[in-house]
Protein backbone atom coordinates (compact mmCIF):
# COMPACT_ATOMS: atom_id res chain seq x y z
CA UNK A 1 0.00 0.00 0.00
CA UNK A 2 3.06 2.13 0.18
CA UNK A 3 2.48 2.98 3.24
CA UNK A 4 5.96 4.92 4.46
CA UNK A 5 5.65 5.85 8.30
CA UNK A 6 4.42 2.57 9.76
CA UNK A 7 7.07 0.91 11.18
CA UNK A 8 6.09 -3.22 11.88
CA UNK A 9 7.05 -5.03 15.02
CA UNK A 10 6.51 -8.42 15.89
CA UNK A 11 5.71 -8.74 19.56
CA UNK A 12 3.61 -10.28 22.13
CA UNK A 13 0.83 -7.22 23.34
CA UNK A 14 0.83 -8.53 26.70
CA UNK A 15 4.68 -7.08 26.86
CA UNK A 16 5.57 -4.66 25.15
CA UNK A 17 9.31 -3.40 26.47
CA UNK A 18 11.06 -3.76 23.25
CA UNK A 19 8.82 -0.08 22.53
CA UNK A 20 10.56 2.98 23.55
CA UNK A 21 8.24 5.93 22.18
CA UNK A 22 4.94 7.53 23.68
CA UNK A 23 2.00 7.34 21.05
CA UNK A 24 -0.82 10.52 20.72
CA UNK A 25 -3.42 7.38 19.91
CA UNK A 26 -2.63 3.82 20.25
CA UNK A 27 -5.06 1.48 18.71
CA UNK A 28 -5.61 -1.56 20.24
CA UNK A 29 -7.27 -4.34 18.11
CA UNK A 30 -7.13 -7.30 20.20
CA UNK A 31 -7.65 -11.10 19.45
CA UNK A 32 -11.40 -11.94 19.76
CA UNK A 33 -14.02 -14.70 19.87
CA UNK A 34 -15.47 -13.04 16.43
CA UNK A 35 -18.85 -13.03 17.57
CA UNK A 36 -19.89 -10.01 15.67
CA UNK A 37 -18.74 -11.95 11.76
CA UNK A 38 -20.57 -15.28 12.94
CA UNK A 39 -22.14 -14.34 9.36
CA UNK A 40 -19.32 -14.63 7.96
CA UNK A 41 -17.65 -17.39 9.29
CA UNK A 42 -20.49 -19.53 10.72
CA UNK A 43 -17.77 -22.25 11.49
CA UNK A 44 -16.58 -19.88 14.82
CA UNK A 45 -19.81 -20.21 16.46
CA UNK A 46 -18.97 -23.88 16.95
CA UNK A 47 -15.85 -22.48 18.80
CA UNK A 48 -17.51 -19.79 21.30
CA UNK A 49 -17.91 -21.15 24.57
CA UNK A 50 -18.05 -19.53 28.36
CA UNK A 51 -14.24 -20.75 28.54
CA UNK A 52 -13.34 -18.90 25.38
CA UNK A 53 -14.61 -15.51 25.84
CA UNK A 54 -13.01 -15.88 29.28
CA UNK A 55 -9.84 -16.46 27.98
CA UNK A 56 -9.98 -13.32 25.05
CA UNK A 57 -11.34 -11.18 27.62
CA UNK A 58 -8.10 -12.16 29.97
CA UNK A 59 -5.73 -11.56 26.59
CA UNK A 60 -7.65 -8.11 26.00
CA UNK A 61 -7.07 -6.94 29.84
CA UNK A 62 -3.52 -7.71 29.68
CA UNK A 63 -2.97 -6.06 26.23
CA UNK A 64 -5.09 -3.38 27.06
CA UNK A 65 -3.48 -2.47 30.12
CA UNK A 66 0.22 -3.07 28.60
CA UNK A 67 -0.97 -0.83 25.46
CA UNK A 68 -1.99 2.44 28.10
CA UNK A 69 1.68 2.65 29.12
CA UNK A 70 2.66 4.34 25.64
CA UNK A 71 -0.23 7.05 25.70
CA UNK A 72 1.11 10.55 26.04
CA UNK A 73 -0.50 12.98 28.16
CA UNK A 74 -3.80 13.95 26.31
CA UNK A 75 -3.31 11.25 23.92
CA UNK A 76 -6.25 7.97 23.19
CA UNK A 77 -6.75 4.69 22.90
CA UNK A 78 -9.20 3.49 20.74
CA UNK A 79 -10.30 -0.24 21.56
CA UNK A 80 -12.65 -2.25 19.17
CA UNK A 81 -13.47 -5.83 18.97
CA UNK A 82 -15.36 -7.92 16.07
CA UNK A 83 -17.43 -8.94 18.94
CA UNK A 84 -20.35 -8.47 20.84
CA UNK A 85 -20.06 -10.37 24.07
CA UNK A 86 -20.09 -7.91 27.34
CA UNK A 87 -17.49 -9.66 29.13
CA UNK A 88 -14.95 -8.83 25.72
CA UNK A 89 -16.34 -5.39 25.82
CA UNK A 90 -17.70 -3.42 28.64
CA UNK A 91 -16.28 -5.74 31.43
CA UNK A 92 -12.96 -4.94 29.83
CA UNK A 93 -13.13 -1.51 29.43
CA UNK A 94 -14.94 -1.50 33.61
CA UNK A 95 -12.14 -3.45 34.53
CA UNK A 96 -9.55 -0.70 33.24
CA UNK A 97 -11.22 2.34 34.20
CA UNK A 98 -11.30 1.01 37.88
CA UNK A 99 -7.61 1.12 37.82
CA UNK A 100 -6.31 3.53 35.64
CA UNK A 101 -8.37 6.70 37.15
CA UNK A 102 -6.04 8.87 34.60
CA UNK A 103 -8.45 7.14 31.58
CA UNK A 104 -11.78 8.30 31.06
CA UNK A 105 -13.85 7.53 27.99
CA UNK A 106 -14.82 9.74 25.41
CA UNK A 107 -18.32 9.94 22.87
CA UNK A 108 -16.77 9.12 19.42
CA UNK A 109 -18.52 12.01 17.20
CA UNK A 110 -20.76 11.82 14.60
CA UNK A 111 -22.44 8.66 16.39
CA UNK A 112 -23.49 6.01 14.46
CA UNK A 113 -23.70 2.52 16.44
CA UNK A 114 -25.57 1.72 19.92
CA UNK A 115 -24.37 3.24 23.03
CA UNK A 116 -22.14 0.28 25.12
CA UNK A 117 -24.15 -1.55 27.47
CA UNK A 118 -24.05 -1.48 31.44
CA UNK A 119 -24.33 2.20 31.25
CA UNK A 120 -21.25 2.56 28.97
CA UNK A 121 -22.92 5.23 26.84
CA UNK A 122 -19.76 6.99 25.11
CA UNK A 123 -19.06 3.19 24.06
CA UNK A 124 -20.46 2.52 20.49
CA UNK A 125 -21.77 -1.02 19.45
CA UNK A 126 -22.91 -2.04 15.61
CA UNK A 127 -25.33 -4.82 15.32
CA UNK A 128 -25.37 -7.08 11.57
CA UNK A 129 -29.37 -6.33 11.66
CA UNK A 130 -29.58 -2.72 12.95
CA UNK A 131 -26.51 -1.05 11.32
CA UNK A 132 -26.05 -3.38 8.07
CA UNK A 133 -22.42 -3.49 9.65
CA UNK A 134 -20.63 -6.66 10.89
CA UNK A 135 -21.06 -6.73 14.80
CA UNK A 136 -18.63 -4.41 16.30
CA UNK A 137 -17.58 -2.82 19.53
CA UNK A 138 -15.47 0.20 19.83
CA UNK A 139 -14.58 2.70 22.57
CA UNK A 140 -12.15 5.36 23.27
CA UNK A 141 -10.20 6.43 26.51
CA UNK A 142 -9.05 9.48 27.03
CA UNK A 143 -5.85 10.05 29.19
CA UNK A 144 -5.43 13.29 31.24
CA UNK A 145 -2.77 15.84 30.96
CA UNK A 146 -0.98 15.13 34.21
CA UNK A 147 1.47 12.35 34.57
C1 LIG B 1 -8.61 -8.59 15.45
S1 LIG B 1 -7.08 -9.08 14.79
C2 LIG B 1 -6.31 -7.58 14.39
C3 LIG B 1 -6.23 -7.38 12.94
C4 LIG B 1 -5.38 -6.20 12.51
N1 LIG B 1 -5.81 -4.97 13.11
C5 LIG B 1 -5.43 -6.07 11.00
O1 LIG B 1 -6.07 -5.15 10.49
O2 LIG B 1 -4.87 -6.93 10.34
C6 LIG B 1 -6.18 -9.55 16.21
C7 LIG B 1 -4.77 -9.96 15.87
O3 LIG B 1 -4.02 -10.09 17.09
C8 LIG B 1 -3.10 -11.13 16.95
N2 LIG B 1 -2.71 -11.54 18.31
C9 LIG B 1 -3.20 -12.54 19.08
N3 LIG B 1 -2.59 -12.55 20.29
C10 LIG B 1 -1.66 -11.56 20.26
C11 LIG B 1 -0.70 -11.07 21.18
N4 LIG B 1 -0.57 -11.62 22.40
N5 LIG B 1 0.09 -10.05 20.81
C12 LIG B 1 -0.04 -9.45 19.60
N6 LIG B 1 -0.95 -9.85 18.67
C13 LIG B 1 -1.74 -10.90 19.01
C14 LIG B 1 -3.86 -12.18 16.15
O4 LIG B 1 -2.97 -13.04 15.49
C15 LIG B 1 -4.64 -11.30 15.17
O5 LIG B 1 -3.90 -11.11 13.99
Amino acid sequence: MNVQIADPVLLDARRLNAVHDMFDLVLVDPPCTGSGVFDRNPRMKWHISPDSIMKYATIQREILQEASRFVKPTGRIVYSTCSITIEENEHVIANFLRSHPDFETKPILPRLGSAGLNGLNDAERFYPHKDGTAGYFVVQLEKSDYN
